[in-house]
């Protein structure tokens, strides 16, 4: 497996650098029968990212002059995931036939076209741009009608097999349904990635049949009927794998983890134990970084030098500082500044925001809310819609009561406060600098700066209580 990352950059990447034109077409109209899913199977996710947009990913370097993507099934589900793709335009399969009638929906919108057409299945995510290069390349050079590219599989089961010469020249593909006992045991195996010339190939696509075990018309026929067809076996069986069910996605998942972790690795990061742990695409680590166990990082994620994060622990969509410590915890869509100490088993819901040098703790949950520089929530406490100052200590049990059951409202704590164990600020409120609340106080008004404030039924103390006589028995 290529060891370089895919970046998931925009499709349009400027002008086109290839002095021949070239359109790209993705098969994504399938149902994905073997999924089982009520997802079509393209919108299916590996580290994150859905398979249709892993594999405009890794044609987007070659900067195509335009994209089909060939929709079907769900085809408006899947529309709406991509609209915002420049160059990228919807043509739609109805019924699904198979690959070949999914190509033959372009004779009509690439009237005139006089390139390659670059055909991507949509189920084949691991493919790197560097590969889809050289078969551009190759098939610029031999002048082929057909270029495409195969793998050596030691379980080629499911895949057409690719009947061909030592020299690359191509007589057919057969489809695993449709081979015979002996031709089943040719383990050179069609990836479902294709460089037609689209003058040649428009001649032949009328003329492909569904005469096979699945009655589709299949586009692996279209190859046996150009004057000259050329394979190139890639060096990375892996990169070609197709996903046809789960048992599949998780091979292809468990492949990119292994990629992405490696590409960390070599830059700076500790992974303890690397299979426990999961990455996505968008996630930048800097130097030194310790991941621990069972430690998860989704969406875009920036850990700065020198963290420690996990084991046990969830960060999606989450910016922290340098020197930050995590701990057996939950981080979403939210910032965090250097040398914080976070957990063991804190919950940072959206839009937290914590300032250097604070400290989080145990059984600490945390939303909307802004805590400033050196502050410390170290217990069992729920801050929502809070804006905390400086140097701020929030004892243990504190609580603000945000919701009036209809509406939420916020809580403003100035720098140096000190709240007494299981406190509860019922917002709105809001208490100046330096306040001192004691102990299991409700508080309902604001508070003035470098006051104390204490809102509690008063202790009763009733002596000779316990009466011996009686009270034993
Ligand atoms: C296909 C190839 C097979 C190859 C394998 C590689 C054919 C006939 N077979 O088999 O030789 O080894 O890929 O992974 O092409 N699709 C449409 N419209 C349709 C049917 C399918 O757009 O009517 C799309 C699917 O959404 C999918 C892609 O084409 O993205 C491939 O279809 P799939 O059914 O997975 O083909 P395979 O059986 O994997
Ligand atoms: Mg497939």
């Amino acid at each position: 497996m290529g060891e370089g990352r895919i970046e998931l950059k925009p499709v349009d990447s400027g002008p086109s650098t290839n002095f021949s034109m070239l359109a790209v077409a993705i098969l994504a109209a399938g149902k994905g029968t073997r999924m089982n899913s009520a997802l079509p199977k393209v919108l299916q996710k590996i580290a994150g990212n859905s398979l249709v947009e892993r594999v405009l990913a890794s044609c987007s370097d070659l900067k195509p002059d335009q994209y089909f993507l060939i929709v079907g099934h769900q085809a408006e589900l899947v529309r709406e995931k991509l609209v915002n793709i420049p160059k990228l335009e919807f043509v739609l399969q109805e019924p699904q036939n198979g690959t070949g009638h999914a190509v033959q929906q372009l004779i009509g919108v690439l009237k005139g076209f006089e390139g390659e057409l670059l055909v991507l299945n949509g189920d084949v995510p691991l493919l790197q741009p560097k590969t889809i290069q050289k078969l551009v390349d190759e098939h610029r050079s031999s002048q082929a009608g057909v270029t495409f590219l195969s793998a050596r599989l030691s379980e080629p089961k499911g895949y057409g097999r690719v009947f061909a010469d030592s020299q690359g020249k191509v007589e057919a593909i057969i489809e695993d349904r449709d081979c015979t006992d002996s031709q089943l045991l040719n383990n050179l195996t069609n990836a479902g990635i294709y460089c037609f010339n689209w003058k040649k190939l428009i001649k032949i696509l009328p003329r492909l049949s569904n005469k096979n075990q699945q009655g589709e018309i299949y586009l692996t026929d279209a190859v046996a009927m150009f004057d000259k067809a050329m394979h190139i076996e890639v060096d990375d069986p892996n990169e070609v794998s197709g996903i046809n069910d789960r048992i599949q996605m998780a091979q292809c998942e468990a492949l990119l983890q292994r990629q992405l972790q490696n590409y960390w690795m070599k830059r700076g990061v500790t992974f303890i134990d690397p299979k426990s742990c999961t990455l996505s695409q968008e996630c930048n680590f800097g130097s030194d970084v310790i991941v621990q166990p069972q430690t998860h990082f989704q969406g875009n994620c920036l850990i700065g030098d020198g963290c420690h994060i996990g084991p046990g622990t969830l960060i999606n969509n989450s910016k922290l500082g340098n020197n930050v410590k995590v701990l057996y915890s939950v981080i979403h869509n939210s910032k965090i500044g250097n040398e914080v100490l976070i957990g063991p088993f804190a919950h940072l819901r959206p839009e937290s925001k914590v300032a250097k040098n604070c400290k989080v703790g145990n059984f600490v949950e945390i939303k909307k809310s802004t805590i400033g520089e050196n502050s410390k929530i170290n217990h069992l406490s729920y801050l929502g819609d809070a804006e905390v100052g400086c140097d701020v200590n929030i004892g243990a049990g504190t609580i603000t009561a945000n919701f009036d059951g209809e509406r939420k409202h916020q809580t403003t704590i100035g720098n140096g406060c000190k709240t007494g164990a299981n406190s509860v600020l019922v917002a709105p409120i809001i208490l100046g600098s330096n306040v001192t609340i004691g102990a299991g106080s409700t508080l309902t008004k604001n508070i003035p700066s470098n006051s104390l404030a204490i809102g509690r039924a008063r202790q009763f103390i009733k002596e000779e209580w316990f009466d011996p006589d009686r009270d034993q028995n």
